[in-house]
């Protein structure tokens, strides 16, 4: 059985990793060391049978050991151990959700249902780091992979609407707690139902711009209201999101960079852990309605083509919909009026699924078949 170990399995990322493989068996093909930057020697999660105790994180003799680490633990632990790990001569397969390694010339972006041809590729070249893409590239490839693979996309414009799980575990709580301190501050006009909107709206308002409303992760407030910038400012204009796009969408293609312009503007929105993404597409060649769902349809065994009308894509096309699911479903598809070539859509996937842990779960299962 191949020994593995693994970093990071108490965050949300991780938990969600092995909440997935407990539920695939993937434990009865490999056998886990579980690692700790802060409760070495603490007991390791049940996966029903007996592991051993949880090791230092930080311990590379130990982690050299092993021929395959999953890190979950995040982008400055990686920047951290993986550098000092292949430079003391380790040459095991390394599979991490950070972004840190994405763009390094070495590594592969895994999302094998759109990408499986590049993964097998860089396996036989010997490529050894085996990265998960940005959450909200993935999901759109997912969307699209049919098209995409059929190479009847021009471009893309990906306009954003990202759940808070996207910024981390301590702001989906904020998020919560946000919510919570605006109703507190409307609930004694709520009761009463002849109080007027305008008066109740002033007091959210109010809640909104104090001082005590706990806005320590996100900077701003984001219940009952957006912020237009995720991740960091690059100084051109663009958020390092943004320039996600496009570099990580060539990547895990295997095409070269900026040949799928995948352009926009993201947005963090008061959802939980789901993306979504309102999509205009250009076409290389004209497709019917039916053809164009078709070929989504075509795309891998995950995406749902969304009928287009107000019932379906209120009820199927939300977060609240898909949540904890991993379908991703498009819908809105629509040919607009700039021309027969464009195309509008919409989809949803849960950020922390096909988004985050289901793409470390599957490499793992394609490293050891
Ligand atoms: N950067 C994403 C977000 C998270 O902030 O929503 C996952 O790649």
């Amino acid at each position: 059985m191949k020994q593995i170990g693994l970093i990071g399995w108490r965050g949300m990322v991780g938990s969600v990793l092995l909440e997935r493989m407990r539920a695939e068996r993937d434990f009865d093909h490999v056998q886990p060391t579980f690692f700790s930057t802060s409760q070495a020697g603490g007991q390791a999660p049940s996966i029903g049978r007996a592991v051993g105790p949880v090791l230092d994180a930080n311990d590379l003799d130990a982690l050299k050991k092993l021929p395959i680490l999953i890190s979950c633990q995040g982008g400055d632990y990686t920047q951290a151990v993986h550098g000092k790990l292949r430079a003391g001569g380790w040459d095991g397969y390394w599979i991490d959700a950070a972004s840190a390694l994405r763009m390094a010339k070495d590594s592969v972006v895994v999302l094998d249902p759109v990408n499986l041809p590049v993964m097998q590729a860089a396996k036989r070249s010997g490529v050894k780091d085996f990265i998960g893409g940005n959450c909200t590239v993935s999901l759109m490839l997912m969307g699209l992979s049919g098209l995409v693979r059929e190479d009847l996309v021009e471009w893309i414009s990906a306009m954003t609407y990202q759940s808070a799980s996207g910024a981390g575990a301590q702001n989906m709580r904020e998020l919560l707690a946000q919510m919570g301190a605006l109703y507190e501050a409307a609930k004694p006009l709520l009761a009463d139902a002849r109080t007027s909107i305008l008066d109740i709206d002033r007091v959210v308002n109010e809640a909104l711009g104090s001082s005590a409303l706990p806005t320590e992760h996100f900077g701003v407030p984001l219940a009952a209201s957006l912020i237009p910038w995720i991740d960091k400012d690059l100084g051109n204009g663009q958020s390092r999101e943004e320039w996600k796009a496009t570099a990580e969408a060539n990547k895990i293609l295997g095409l070269a960079p900026g040949t799928l312009a995948v352009e926009g503007v993201c947005v963090r929105v008061s959802a939980m852990r789901c993306h979504s993404q309102a999509l205009t597409l250009k076409l290389k060649r004209e497709l019917s309605q039916q053809e164009i769902e078709r070929i989504i349809l075509s795309g891998n065994p995950w995406v749902r083509v969304v009928p287009n009308d107000r019932e379906h894509s209120m009820r199927e096309l939300s977060p609240a919909a898909v949540s904890g699911k991993l379908t991703v479903p498009i819908g809105r598809l629509r040919r607009l009026a700039m021309g027969p070539l464009y195309w509008s859509a919409f989809t949803v996937g849960d950020q922390l699924l096909w988004g985050a842990a289901e793409p470390l779960r599957r490499t793992l299962r394609f490293l050891i078949d």
